[in-house]
């Protein structure tokens, strides 16, 4: 028997899409243009799934949700709300929702999401796990990205949660390496217990062992009372620590084993005790070069990075900036402010050093100066402006080393750097590269470019 489906939409030309898509992928559709037509056909016959619009006149998608949940709360639903309304979205995840889609969205998603949402049809005896998994679901939603790159690092963060394995996050300076620390935490078999956050370069030194393990009272001047540190303050959850290559140098040992050993001794303390914590680590610093330095200790740094998350630069991933501007515009409360062709790809452009921190900002203090809904080039800041104006699509950087570089190295890195933007399309690379394919094709061939499998076309 097909699962039936019913939707909820007053938009009759995403009504239809939704009906049809989804008939196509063998599902028995119903649909409504209100809620309260749609209450009526959920109550003549109970479909599986009720897929509803979140703004409508009459009836909204909120008072849909909870009253279907009110009669049958195994009945799964799931909202559809404008890109950027995410807080109506997680509203909506509080009250009992499955999930949410954002419009617009594409056939594969839609199709994906509700393949995934009918595999817990009928598990109502798991509901708790159920209510557990969706939590999780919309902490790791607030990581924006669609690029190929992000994808990559959302494979690994799903694969890693559930391990208890140590992770080291490396990435530039904003490029959202303590949100993805704390989405671990939260698709973690730990996420019921706490989240601790230390920085480990902002602490002074001298304080930072009785921070990191805790002191007993009259250990040094000054220790009062006993204090727990942030160890202590993780069991049973995840410690996260932030700028760890900064660590200095005398504590490493204590750390290496306490993350060996799952034992800590607090300062001035008279006997270890165990603990269960689990370590995701930070840095922006090169810890290669500490490595080689002696500033970072070699058998700490392979305990902490068992699995290593490099997190690339925005400029690595532009395909995220409009994705990325457009959740920030809602997120600060503006949705319907949106930017012109050019002022797009100035912002696109740009080399964003501050990463996504920096774009965040940016966006912020364009709508606090904006003069109306659509940012325009004059609104961008200088630094923006400036770059952009060699030309809508010149964005490269090209910061040539002192001793020299040869052409054909250039050349081989804008051909990849073409084939990566565009996914490894040769089409689309060629026309980005203002090259016949052939001639694209030539080139990678010249210089032994091969797509990497997966993302082959
Ligand atoms: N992919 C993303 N989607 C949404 N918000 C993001 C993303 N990446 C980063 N941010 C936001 O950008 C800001 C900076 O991110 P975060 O603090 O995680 O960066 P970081 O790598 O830890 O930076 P630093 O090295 O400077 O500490 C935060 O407000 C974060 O929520
Ligand atoms: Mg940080």
């Amino acid at each position: 028997m097909k699962p039936k489906i019913l939707i909820i939409d007053d938009d009759a030309s995403l009504r239809r899409v939704l009906e049809y898509n989804l008939q196509e992928a063998g599902y028995d559709v119903t649909a409504a243009p209100s809620g309260e037509d749609g209450l009526r056909l959920f109550n003549e016959e109970p479909p599986s799934l009720v897929i509803t619009d979140m703004k409508m006149s009459g009836m909204d998608g909120l008072q849909v949700l909870k009253a279907v949940k009110g009669q049958s709360p195994e009945t799964l639903v799931m909202i559809i709300t404008a890109f950027g309304s995410v807080d109506m979205a997680v509203e909506a995840m509080k009250a009992g929702a499955y999930d949410y889609i954002t419009k617009p969205f594409n056939r594969d998603e839609l199709r994906l999401t509700v393949a995934k949402a009918l595999q817990f049809t009928g598990l109502a005896a798991e509901n708790r796990r159920l209510k557990s998994e969706l939590s999780d679901r919309t902490e790791f939603r607030t990581i924006i990205g669609s690029s190929p790159l992000m994808e990559k690092v959302f494979a690994i963060v799903r694969k890693v949660a559930d391990s208890e394995a140590s992770v080291l996050i490396t990435g530039e300076s904003g490029t959202g390496k303590e949100l993805v620390a704390r989405s671990i935490h939260a698709l973690s078999g730990r996420r019921g217990g706490p989240f601790v956050a230390i920085n480990c370069a902002a602490i002074p030194r001298d304080l930072l062992e009785s921070e990191l393990f805790g002191h007993v009272k009259g250990a040094f001047t000054g220790a009062i009372k006993d204090k727990t540190g942030r160890f202590r303050l993780a069991d049973g959850g995840t410690l996260f620590l932030d700028e760890v290559g900064e660590l200095p140098l005398e504590l490493q040992p204590k750390l290496l084993r306490a993350l060996q050993e799952r034992v800590i001794e607090p300062v001035g303390g008279t006997g270890e005790s165990k603990l269960d914590v689990r370590v995701v680590a930070a840095t922006n610093l090169d810890m290669e070069k500490a490595l080689a330095d002696g500033a970072f200790r070699e058998d700490l740094y392979y305990r902490l990075s068992v699995i290593p998350l490099h997190l690339p630069p925005l400029r690595e991933r532009r395909d995220d900036i409009p994705l990325l501007l457009k959740y920030f515009c809602a997120k600060h409360g503006s949705s319907e402010v949106g930017f012109d062709r050019q002022a797009l790809h100035m912002l696109v452009d740009y080399a964003w050093p501050g990463n996504v921190r920096e774009l965040e900002n940016t966006v912020e203090r364009l709508l606090i100066m904006r003069t109306g809904d659509t940012i325009t080039s004059n609104d961008l800041p200088d630094k923006i402006r400036v770059n952009g104006s060699r030309g809508p699509s010149s964005g490269a950087v090209i910061n040539l080393p002192a001793e020299g570089y040869s052409l054909e190295q250039l050349e081989r890195e804008v051909v990849v750097a073409a084939l990566e933007r565009n996914a490894w399309n040769q089409t689309a690379a060629a026309r980005f590269l203002r090259v016949p394919r052939h001639t694209l094709i030539y080139r990678m061939e010249k210089y032994g470019i091969t797509t990497p499998e997966k993302s082959a076309p």
